[in-house]
């Protein structure tokens, strides 16, 4: 386990340590019946193949095409906000910091907005039966995971077969616009990497949001200082990033035998970089740094939504100091009992609408 800043941010540049991949007795490898689905994710391959879907779906999170759909990031904020107008009490998670990804996330992978909820489903189940993380042998959930993949196939195929329907600049319109030419993805890389998509920027984005919740109802004077415009949004947003990463761990396996902080690392032994701890050494050494340390992680696998995420916080926030005047707990809020994810389960809040 690594815990330091420094040996963190090493462990994740080094080429020496590569991502685990699937278990090898496992539907998702190679000999699988889903062979070739997780290690055509974006964040599960590497060398070529992730610098060629990293060249691909990089086009859609550069800062034009972030700053392009930054309109419709805060059109949604407004929609989730008209919804919930005039009630005393909400549920910060379960009404806002949930409900915002699923619209961000579906508007980047393409997905018509009355599927939606249906593809979160879905995903969510994969992600239990097959997570890249996994080791679990087949059973129940991976049955079921790998239904899904099938059921998640017939969909990708359904919308890209309605080229006219598609939303512009999204994962599928880009699939479709290419599919003649060398950089076309195959069906398989289209279906791995909107189930990708969503496993990487839901739970994580809706962590984060709770966590700036939270922080709004415990500290009112945020709040008054928003509306009056006096505060560094894009600070406040990776001040948040630096103390609550929402994502505590990621892993790596070691390619060779080497050393980390004087310790004998051997070939094949598998490394948990503690992103959470690592920025919390920046914290209590006071080397505070004015960033979001690891959570968005280091090296070739850094956050590739990073800058949508934070767009994503920086609307909420704007929004909170427009629409709000006051806002604090209704009740005690609820940590989610685990142990890769650091976020709320559920976030009572009363809130005084201007
Ligand atoms: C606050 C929100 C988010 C956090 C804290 C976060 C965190 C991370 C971290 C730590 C990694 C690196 C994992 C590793 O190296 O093992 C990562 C990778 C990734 N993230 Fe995010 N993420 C967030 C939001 C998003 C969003 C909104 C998207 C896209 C819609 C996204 C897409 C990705 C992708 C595609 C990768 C893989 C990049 C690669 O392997 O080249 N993330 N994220």
């Amino acid at each position: 386990m690594v815990t330091g800043y420094e040996h963190a941010r090493h462990v994740l540049r080094d080429p020496r340590f590569r991502l685990p991949g699937p278990p090898p007795d496992s539907e998702w490898s190679e000999n699988g019946s889903h062979a070739g689905f997780l290690q055509n994710m974006l964040l599960a391959s590497e060398g070529v193949q992730h610098t060629r879907l990293r060249r691909f779906l990089g086009q859609l999170f550069t800062p034009r095409a972030v700053r392009a759909r930054t309109a419709r990031i805060e059109a949604a904020m407004t929609a989730l906000l008209n919804a919930t107008q005039g009630r005393p009490v909400v549920d910060g998670v379960a009404d806002i910091s949930a409900r915002l990804p699923v619209s961000v996330i579906g508007d980047l992978v393409g997905i018509p907005k009355e599927d939606r909820d249906e593809v979160s489903e879905l995903c969510r189940t994969i992600s239990k039966g097959g997570g890249v993380a996994s080791g679990q042998p087949p059973g129940h959930d991976v049955d079921t995971a790998l239904t899904h993949v099938d059921q998640l196939g017939q969909l990708v195929r359904r919308w890209m077969g309605s080229p006219s329907q598609l939303i512009p600049d999204s994962v599928l319109t880009l699939a479709v616009e290419t599919m003649d030419t060398p950089d076309a993805l195959s069906e398989m890389e289209v279906v791995a990497n909107v189930f990708s998509l969503y496993i990487a920027g839901h739970d994580t984005s809706r962590n984060m949001l709770s966590g700036l919740l939270l922080r709004l109802a415990t500290h009112p004077r945020l709040l008054t200082d928003l509306t009056a415009g006096t505060v560094d949004v894009p600070a406040e947003v990776d001040r948040l990033l630096l103390s609550e990463a929402p994502l505590t761990f990621t892993v790596r396996v070691a390619r060779e035998g080497c050393e980390i902080a004087g310790q004998h690392v051997r070939r094949g032994d598998r490394i948990r970089v503690m992103l959470g701890a690592a920025n919390h050494e920046l914290v209590t050494h006071g080397r505070e740094a004015n960033h979001a340390g690891v959570s968005f992680g280091e090296g070739r696998h850094v956050c590739l939504g990073a800058r949508l995420a934070r767009t994503e916080g920086r609307v909420l926030l704007e929004a909170a100091g427009r629409r709000w005047s006051d806002l604090r707990l209704r009740a005690d809020p609820k940590w989610t009992p685990h142990f890769l994810h650091r976020g709320l389960e559920s976030l009572p809040l009363e809130i005084t609408w201007r």
